[in-house]
């Protein structure tokens, strides 16, 4: 969408519990980088994508908002 913008330019390592669900900022416009705090409503930008881990893990999140594996970080802020 237009009003997309990168957040960051590198992920965010996050320690993930298992079973919660977590709201990754998809818009870029969260202060609150990986993840939403609701800036995509007053920016008109895309919503959040809902996600879960069955276990408990460390990941890196993705915050440049170009990977092609959301949530996580594939290399792509690199480019
Ligand atoms: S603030 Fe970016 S998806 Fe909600």
């Amino acid at each position: 969408m237009e009003n997309n913008i990168r957040g960051g330019e590198a992920p965010v390592a996050c320690q993930l519990e298992a079973d919660k669900n977590y709201a990754w900022c998809t818009c870029g416009h969260s202060d609150n980088q990986p993840f939403c705090n609701g800036n995509h409503k007053k920016e008109g930008a895309t919503p959040p994508t809902i996600f879960s881990v069955p276990e408990a893990k460390e990941a890196h999140l993705c915050t440049c908002k170009q990977t092609s594996n959301p949530p996580y970080c594939d290399g792509s802020h690199k480019n």
